[in-house]
């Protein structure tokens, strides 16, 4: 058992905790960083696999993503952009299939002019919500209390245009099904990217990837931190007082001044506390949970969807695999498609055999991209859902009232306790840009704390001295 004394200890070497780390040491202050896994990244995952590089998590970034941005031009690590030359399909409910350019769904025009109107209300509430509270709008209440299916449904009575604009956030991202989650916390996701627009908008929200993949990126501020990060060291129980705190790892123990719990919060309480933590923390937390995606990787001989003048982005609301994109790696040759199966097609898809599954799902992306998509030569699923020290994809949101009840509290330290992670962020909630942002911010509340030479600011604190908390990802 190695036993060690530092400023602070954080636990979890994902983007946000090493984020921290590393803006810490920038600071002057020693730290130990304690992860559960055998590598870090968290949901950042890379592998070859046959010779393709398959990101098993995370890994577009957007324009807005200005936090992740900075850290890796810091790192000195370049982005590509993804193939989006040519056409895209579109499947209806019914089954038929349409290729179309343009940014509207090929769709009757009445349901476009529906649509349209739907993304247009969403963009001008998103404009009076601020991602970092999104409960302090005026109609917060109201708007935590209605499911975003429901509410959709206030304003349209056009099933398909309903259903269209709910898949963006729906399946889209949080990866819930939309009458489980509510109006406003559909509004803290688009307010997290700047506007509805931008989500809806697949070349914006979707637009470069890392060279060196985005896992790359947590690999590159580990080696800055070198002998400071400990794998294999799952922490399980933490003691505190207002003195400091004792993190107790598989083979690690550190005592620090502080701890940063930069894991996702559906796995606070695999954490044994003691003292317990107070009772809001305790209950708060129980009310953001994981939505489930499998993403689909399939690797081709070349992306014969090019040939044939396609950008291999596809939609079908209906469909079993909702979306599809070309994931060709940088400067390879070979073709890879992505897909994504959220929430309830994911759980079917679970019920199927290994076999069965492969079968279900090549055959759906051959309905939109012909029979060629079921020779694949790599047929990889991403299951963060199986993974202990994660528990479902992308992120965590808010149950119906929870986000209007709870959200306030959700970034308030405890005593010498803080938490980080994308799922706390406004910009750029559930994205690895809101992970660092919240990394820095984390870092910034405690190296204004640790030392003694400042109060401890907390939350609210740092908002009053800072301004917003954005100024803080300057
Ligand atoms: P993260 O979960 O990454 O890291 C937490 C770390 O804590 C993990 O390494 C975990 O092992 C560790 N841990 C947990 N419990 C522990 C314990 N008790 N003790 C020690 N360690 C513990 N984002 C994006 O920007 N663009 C994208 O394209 C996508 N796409 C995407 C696809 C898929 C399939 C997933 C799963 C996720 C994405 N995301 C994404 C989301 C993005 O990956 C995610 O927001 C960030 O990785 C979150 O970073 P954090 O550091 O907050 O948590």
């Amino acid at each position: 058992m190695t036993t060690l004394d530092r400023d602070v200890v954080i636990i979890g070497a994902g983007p946000s905790g090493l984020t921290a780390a590393y803006e810490l040491r920038k600071a002057g202050k020693t730290v130990a960083v304690l992860e559960a896994r055998d590598r870090v990244g968290g949901r950042t995952w890379s592998q070859d696999m046959d010779g393709a590089t398959i990101e098993i998590g995370g890994q577009w970034i957007s324009p807005d993503q200005t936090g992740l941005y900075s850290l890796i031009e810091e790192l000195g690590i370049e982005t590509f952009e993804r193939y989006k030359e040519g056409a895209s399909v579109y499947m209806a409910a019914d089954g038929t299939r349409t290729v179309y350019t343009g940014e509207d769904f090929p769709v009757a025009e009445s349901t476009v002019a529906e649509m349209n109107k739907l993304i247009a209300e969403m963009d001008r509430l998103t404009a009076q919500v601020d991602p970092d509270a999104p409960w302090e709008h005026p109609q917060a209440a109201e708007l935590d209390m209605i499911s975003f299916h429901h509410w959709l449904r206030t304003l349209s009575d056009d099933e398909v245009a309903c259903n269209n604009v709910g898949l963006f956030i729906a399946g889209g991202m949080l990866t819930k099904p939309a009458h489980t989650f509510s109006a406003l916390q559909a509004l803290l996701m688009s307010s997290s990217a700047g506007s509805f627009s931008n989500l809806v908008d697949e070349d914006f929200i979707l637009d470069r990837r890392m060279v060196g993949t985005m896992q790359g990126v947590s690999i590159a501020v580990a080696q800055r931190l070198g002998e400071d990060v400990y794998l294999n060291n799952p922490v399980l129980k933490l003691d505190w007082s207002d003195e400091g705190v004792t993190a107790y790892g598989a083979d690690v123990t550190v005592t620090a001044k502080k701890v940063i719990i930069a894991v996702p919060p559906n796995l606070y309480s695999r954490i044994s506390y003691n003292p317990p933590l107070p009772r809001r923390q305790h209950v708060t937390h129980q009310h953001q949970s994981m939505g489930l995606v499998i993403k689909v990787h399939a690797v081709y001989e070349t992306p014969f969807w090019r040939e044939e003048g396609l950008s291999g982005t596809c939609f079908g609301p209906s469909s079993i695999v909702q979306e599809i994109y070309d994931n060709t790696y940088h400067e390879e040759t070979t073709g890879t498609l992505v897909g994504f199966i959220s929430d309830l097609q994911a759980d079917a898809m679970f019920e199927l055999s290994e076999t069965e599954r492969k079968e279900t799902i090549l055959k759906d992306m051959a309905t939109y991209l012909g029979p060629k998509a079921l020779e694949a030569k790599v047929f990889y699923l991403s299951d963060f859902g199986s993974e202990e020290w994660t528990r479902g994809a992308y992120a965590t949101s808010y149950d119906l009232g929870g986000l209007f009840r709870f959200g306030p509290d959700q970034n308030k330290n405890v005593g010498p306790i803080y938490f980080s992670s994308s799922d706390l962020a406004g910009e750029g909630y559930q994205h690895v840009d809101g992970a660092v942002r919240m990394g820095r911010r984390a870092a910034a509340r405690i190296a204004a704390a640790v030392d003694g030479t400042d109060e401890d600011l907390g939350y609210d604190g740092v908002i009053s001295k800072f301004g917003t908390l954005t100024s803080l990802d300057a």
